[in-house]
């Protein structure tokens, strides 16, 4: 598959191995003879975790990812038809931090849909979210793709009401290692919700989900895990062309259960480690994936980057563009039914590690 200049404009073309954002082509098609539809493209930012110093100020790295992310956005050819906010605008909820990234964001061009991450959620329990930004979960329908956007890190009311400050909650979930933290859930009422809304569709239909937190259970203790997630997948395995995309674990992940196809994307903040390679507890990272290597910690944008998404014949191929590293593909197979690096899957074949001196 080709890759496309999204950049406009020939002193601009050098930008497009660095671009921030996910692009996710929709090209629908049914074996060799695609159904009427309209292919269509939208970008996807995600996790930029804008921290507030105080009064004006603001961490001037996390900044400039999202800034550099709207722009190159901005500057994709063809426009995407809208753009996926992945959740964790704020580090800390703070309606400073929420108000920075809205001003950030408003230079965007094409409309943005949003999605909720933990760190925007914990200070006010969404209100401010709800009330200035957008709706916890919601669903839209967009030429002949059904997507559904949820709010998948909800916790339990104990854990909740346990803490004497919304900061000290805040805090306790904003940690990633924090015995005191608790794991996210997507909850009956909003279950009840989906089934209601995947009800009026055909399983033909293709239908992408938005989630924060993946859609699977990977690591508990740092919350790379929803815990009712089994219930939300029971009712996406009817579908032929079902596809999960969520931020929050800030690296390269892809994973196959049953019918559906997950892939996280990428942070415009700072990459996470893999838990498999960081602490020697159980944790069910997918087999599947071929990790992205150690990030550069020399460059504050290492282990960032973006991806290209094709979705034809109802698969998803995934174009990983990584700074400092070898670009990937990772395309779903056919025959194996399931996603696969196109040049790293093959453990002889996979990319050493960076050397410094
Ligand atoms: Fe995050
Ligand atoms: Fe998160």
């Amino acid at each position: 598959m080709k890759r496309r200049n999204f950049i406009k404009g020939m002193g601009l073309a050098g930008l497009s191995a660095t671009l921030p954002f996910s692009l996710v082509e929709v090209a629908w098609g049914m074996g060799s003879k695609p159904p009427e539809h309209e292919p269509f493209t939208f970008a996807y930012i995600s996790d930029s975790h804008l921290t507030h110093i105080k009064g004006t100020q603001f961490t001037r790295n996390f900044d400039q990812g999202l800034r550099k992310a709207v722009m190159e956005v901005n500057l994709m050819d063809p426009k995407p038809d809208f753009v996926i906010y992945g959740g964790d605008l704020a580090q800390l909820g703070k309606r400073e931090e929420l108000d920075h990234g809205l001003e950030l964001l408003s230079a965007l061009r094409p409309p943005l849909k949003w999605v909720i991450g933990e760190h925007d959620f914990y200070l006010d329990m969404g209100e401010y979210w709800q009330d200035k930004i957008s709706p916890l979960h919601y669903s839209f329908d967009h030429k002949g793709v059904h997507f559904v956007v949820l709010n998948s890190i909800l916790t339990y009311e104990d854990w909740i009401a346990q803490w004497p400050t919304p900061m000290e909650r805040m805090l306790n979930m904003a940690r990633l290692d924090n015995p005191k933290g608790s794991p996210f859930m997507v909850g009956d009422e909003q279950l009840r919700w989906l089934a209601e809304d995947l009800a009026k569709y055909d399983a033909n239909v293709p239908v992408v989900v938005l989630s924060h937190s993946p859609l699977y259970k990977i690591f508990k203790p740092w919350n790379f895990w929803t815990d009712d997630a089994e219930k939300v997948q029971k009712q996406l395995q009817r579908f032929h062309r079902v596809t999960v995309l969520h931020g929050h674990v800030h690296q390269v992940l892809y994973n196959q259960i049953g019918n559906i196809t997950f892939y996280a994307v990428m942070a415009t903040a700072w990459p996470w480690p893999y838990p498999v390679s960081y602490v020697q507890k159980p944790n069910r990272v997918p087999k599947l994936t071929v990790f992205m290597n150690r990030a550069d910690p020399f460059h504050q944008r290492d282990g960032t980057g973006w991806d290209i998404l094709d979705l034809d014949s109802g698969a998803v191929t995934n174009h990983y563009q990584l700074w400092l590293n070898e670009n990937r593909t990772v395309a779903f197979d056919f025959k194996l039914k399931h996603p696969v690096d196109l040049k790293y899957q093959d453990p002889d074949k996979r990319i050493p590690p960076q050397f410094h001196y």
